[in-house]
């Protein structure tokens, strides 16, 4: 009889799969479902860069294996990307640049040559859950570091948390990932903070992952790269989401020099090359046209963005302070606040009626929560990755929707009181 590892049975499901799974299957009940629960663009991939896999496809050495690290001409397009985008005074030697199966696959290669088994990674809660799940499987133990009332994690609670643990006689965090902008509240962190931050963990000898995988995505604050501020961060990114190829499983790394052996033979093992595929075609990534797509795009989720902001606003009962500043990415993270939930009645109850009655789909907070924290099932996040009009009608049952809450959380605290 096979035997699932202790550490596998350990590792937590990805919650939104599991809403995806669930509304899927409405649909294919035949139910005009909406998707707010995915962080996936509904564009495909930028038109040049589906032309360029066409045309490659009969060539020889596009289905054979590239260079563990990547093919270097699209290793010096990323660098170039990197000189261009941030204005690095120092060119990035592509022997630092890392092609990888998506920013999951470098999740893997990162984690294992960063860290040993019991070593202590901060994460944000909220945060991305993948990052818990992961370190988890890999025998990695987490810090979960509250955010602080601007939905952010900066050097400040990384400071206390690292006086904490001092003062409790705990081991010391080794390292830190974060994603800026964030997923789930789209907060961003400011140059400085970044800087900041990137100083702390040079100080204290932390390992710091800086996920940029939304950078493309924002709505006007400057976007700054943990390179521009330490040789020591190692950066994750991805052509899922602002290149708008989630399924191509393409993203990169810049890695600090000490790593690049140890990474070499990892991803040698561990995957061998990224997609031939999906490296050649994103060569286009940069041109012109390409640019001018995605561009637009990006205007596409300001509105939809504002347009949920509007209707949010529009709800006496969802105080505007409990919605996460969503400075970039495609996500708002609300939380329902005390006076909307009740016992048995959170976001994730919310999120499962608003599905089975509205066929909307959005993911409650658990996924991205310290799962010691009852703010999980307080918070929950809509997706604006799909689309205006997915957004707009998804907006309007909502709005129809929440009334129906309001009155099944009070008369589940009325009833609770009368017992009383
Ligand atoms: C913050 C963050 N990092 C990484 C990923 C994984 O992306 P991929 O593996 O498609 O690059 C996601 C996906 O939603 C994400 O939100």
């Amino acid at each position: 009889m096979a035997h699932a590892s202790q550490r596998s049975l350990s590792v937590e499901s990805f919650k939104v799969m599991d809403v995806l799974r669930k509304a899927n299957q409405l649909q294919a009940e035949g139910k005009h479902v909406l998707h707010c629960e995915v962080g996936q663009p509904e564009t495909g991939a930028p038109k040049t860069v589906a032309q360029a896999a066409v045309a490659a496809l009969t060539e020889p050495q596009v289905m054979g294996y590239t260079d563990a690290f990547g093919l270097l001409p699209l290793r010096e397009k990323i660098r170039n990307h990197y000189s261009k985008k941030y204005n690095l005074q120092t060119e990035i030697p592509t022997s630092r640049i890392v092609v990888t199966t998506g920013s999951s696959g470098a999740f893997l290669l990162a984690f294992t040559s960063c860290f040993d088994t019991g070593d202590i990674v901060a994460i944000a809660s909220s945060g991305y859950p993948c990052y818990r799940n992961i370190l988890s499987a890999l025998g990695c133990h987490q810090a979960n570091i509250p955010i602080n009332q601007e939905f952010k994690l900066t050097a400040k609670e990384l400071h206390n948390e690292i006086v904490r643990r001092k003062a409790a006689n705990l081991k010391p965090i080794n390292g830190l990932i974060l994603s800026s902008p964030s997923n789930p509240t789209g907060a961003m962190l400011s140059p400085d903070e970044l800087k900041d931050l990137c100083a702390l963990c040079d100080e204290q000898g932390i390992q710091f992952l800086s996920d940029e995988i939304y950078h493309g995505i924002s709505y006007g604050q400057t976007e700054a790269t943990a390179l521009q501020y330490s040789q020591n961060a190692l950066i994750i990114n991805s052509f899922s989401k602002y290149y708008s190829m989630s399924g191509w499983r393409l993203g990169w790394m810049v890695i600090p020099e000490e790593l690049v052996e140890p990474i070499n033979s990892l991803q040698q093992n561990m995957f061998i090359n990224a997609p031939t595929i999906s490296q050649t075609a994103a060569l286009k990534c940069w041109d012109g046209d390409t640019i001018e797509e995605l561009e637009k795009h990006v205007t596409k989720y300001r509105t939809s963005r504002q347009l949920i902001l509007d209707q949010l606003a529009s709800i006496a009962e969802i105080d505007d302070t409990n919605i996460a500043p969503a400075d970039g990415g495609f996500y708002i993270y609300v939380d329902l606040g005390k006076e909307n939930v009740a016992p048995g009645l959170g976001s994730v109850k919310m999120c499962d009626l608003l599905l089975q009655e509205k066929y909307v789909a959005m993911t409650p907070g658990t996924d991205f929560e310290d799962p010691d924290s009852s703010l999980g099932d307080r918070r929950f996040r809509i997706s604006y990755a799909g689309g205006i009009e997915t957004v707009r009608q998804a907006m309007q049952r909502f709005h129809e929707f929440f009334p129906t809450w309001v009155e099944r959380v009070k008369k589940a605290k009325g009833e609770k009181k009368t017992k009383e």
